[in-house]
């Protein structure tokens, strides 16, 4: 089967195409036929090495779907023929998180989903939503799934709370098509008044330009009413925590996610948390029980995933040279 792997190339990897044996499963494993697969900004962290993690000849990234093409003995969660995608976390099956499960990641620790047949194990994949195409559905895994855990699960948002979200990559979008269908008002930020635009055709109320306006924080303080946000999409990091921070409102959920500003110490007091009773979480993707649960809402809802542009799996250099870009809006896909 054709495959692309992480090959050193001086300080950072690059992707090479391969050539594999088409994997045969083993006792509770499945050969997952992936039909497409989808880029986050994580797949530019392990390319660039910026988080100094040794991914040598591995499989990247996390974020796939496709049909069942084989099981293993003693598989019965799922059968051939099953439309499903793998979970990021392919031990997190839920509960509290373990660190044992970063043993697990896709893409990262084990082989991922650039390939044309990837072998998972049985517990670690989930039905995909009826009706969504395996582009759409390949966007769930990672980007989708931390938008759900963020604001779902760890901050329990309910209708008429107010989100801020941050930039309009995969899993802001998310995040935003979220909120909206549960009845909230969104703010989002962006470099781009086009973007900004798209965000309001899909529902955002509130959009501030960060490079027009510097001091977003303020901006969106003003738009509030000077209540500030009931629930921040921190994507951004050390560089944006202290202006998140500066319009969360008293008693609101800061999800800390991304790493878009570097991975370094936050560049300002965490002491409004304190002087607002505000919680942050720190969160990584989710488990298999929050993917299901997303899934449930999204058959219900019907929200289709934004994806901006798809490649085919022999662009996949241009497709990471793209989203490496940032001129994406919302999920960068490569079907198979
Ligand atoms: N912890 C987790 O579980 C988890 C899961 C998924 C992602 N992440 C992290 O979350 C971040 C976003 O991931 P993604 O895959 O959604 O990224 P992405 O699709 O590559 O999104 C990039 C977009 O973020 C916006 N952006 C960049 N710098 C910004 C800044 N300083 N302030 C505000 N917006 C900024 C830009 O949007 P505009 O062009 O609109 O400005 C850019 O296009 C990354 O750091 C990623 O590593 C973490």
């Amino acid at each position: 089967m054709r495959a692309w792997h992480l090959v050193p190339a001086g300080d950072v990897y690059r992707i090479e195409q391969t050539n594999r044996p088409v994997p045969a499963p083993g006792p509770g494993r499945v050969i997952l036929q992936v039909r497409a697969a989808s880029l986050n900004y994580r797949d530019q962290i392990i390319l660039r090495k910026l988080a100094g993690r040794d991914a040598t000849g591995r499989v990247p990234l996390s974020d796939g779907a496709g049909e069942v093409a084989a099981v293993g003995p003693g598989v019965t969660r799922v059968k051939v023929g099953d439309r499903v995608a793998g979970c990021f976390f392919q031990s997190w099956l839920g509960g509290r998180f373990e660190m044992r499960h970063h043993q697990q990641d896709l893409g990262g620790t084990i082989d991922g989903m650039l390939c044309e047949y990837a072998d998972l194990s049985a517990e670690g994949v989930v039905p995909i939503p009826s009706y969504l195409s395996f582009e759409e559905a390949a966007c769930l895994p990672c980007a989708g799934l931390t938008a759900w855990y963020s604001l779902m699960n760890r901050g329990r948002m309910q209708p008429g709370d107010s989100v801020l979200v941050l930039g309009t990559g995969g899993v802001s979008i998310f995040a935003l098509q979220l909120a909206v269908a549960q009845g909230c008002p969104v703010y989002v930020t962006s470099k781009s008044d086009a973007k900004l635009d798209r965000c309001r055709t899909l529902g955002a109320t509130h959009t501030v330009n960060y490079q027009t306006f510097p001091d977003w924080d303020r901006e969106i303080w003003k738009l509030s009413q000077q209540r500030g946000v009931d629930h921040v999409v921190e994507v951004g990091g050390p560089g944006t925590l202290g202006q998140s921070l500066g319009c969360i409102a008293p008693g609101g959920h800061i999800a800390l996610i991304g790493v878009l500003t570097g991975f370094g110490p936050p560049q300002s007091s965490l002491f409004p948390l304190v002087g607002r009773n505000a919680n942050i979480s720190g969160i990584y993707v989710g488990s298999r029980a929050d993917f299901e649960a997303l899934n449930q809402f999204l058959e219900v809802r019907q929200i289709h995933p934004v994806i901006d542009r798809a490649f085919s799996f022999g662009d996949a250099p241009a497709a990471y040279d793209y989203v490496a870009t940032g001129d994406h809006f919302g999920k960068v896909v490569i079907r198979m």
